[in-house]
């Protein structure tokens, strides 16, 4: 399948996507059950849509939804190390326990520069979680509390991941054809 000038194949189904989201959803759930004020999933824009909504809807504790969008890919396939912020967060984060929904942690300069800010905001707590993760890539000390997948270093799309926009419809991840 052709997106822009790259061709597309399979890399992993939308069915093991949504089982290895439901494990998460266990997790999550036995780690907030004692909290007394609701959790704030702040979904990242545009790319966690898809897995948040899958995620929220087996999410068993309170829960409050709010946006943030972060940029730093610009319009190629690779991260530009400078992060910014096309949206702060749509709700206040002072006190919160904030989860972090995220796409894909590559780099994670995105994790770096969201953790800062929700702490120098006033949350209570904030941890993360992403459906998938290079883990080749990423090489920052903070944690990443909560990995749906593992996957290789390639640029994928599908589930929420774009290629310069599109792509995110796609029920399923896909990888380039040739190596990319
Ligand atoms: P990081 O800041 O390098 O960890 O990159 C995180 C962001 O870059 C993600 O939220 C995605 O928006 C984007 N990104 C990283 N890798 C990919 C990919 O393979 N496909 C599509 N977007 C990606
Ligand atoms: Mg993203």
């Amino acid at each position: 399948m052709r997106i822009h000038d790259i061709d597309f194949e399979p890399y992993i189904s939308s069915d093991h996507i949504e089982e290895a989201i439901s494990k998460l959803a266990e997790r999550i759930n036995t780690d907030y059950a004692d909290r007394d004020s609701p959790l704030l999933a702040l979904i990242t824009l545009s790319g966690a849509i898809i897995f948040a909504s899958q995620l929220c809807k087996q999410l068993k504790v309170p829960v409050e939804l709010a946006f943030v969008k972060c940029s730093s890919y610009g319009v190629t396939t690779h991260s530009s190390g400078d992060v910014k912020f096309e949206v702060e967060p749509t709700t206040d984060i002072k006190g919160r326990d904030v989860l972090v929904l995220e796409d894909i942690v590559d780099t994670g300069n995105t994790w770096v520069a969201l953790n800062k800010y929700i702490k120098e905001h006033g949350a209570q707590s904030v941890r993360i979680a992403t459906l998938l993760l290079k883990e080749e890539v990423y090489d920052k000390d903070l944690p990443l509390d909560y990995v749906a997948l593992r996957v290789e270093n390639r640029f994928l799309i599908g589930y929420g991941l774009d290629y310069n926009q599109l792509g995110r419809n796609l029920n399923g991840i896909y990888r380039p054809q040739t190596d990319r």
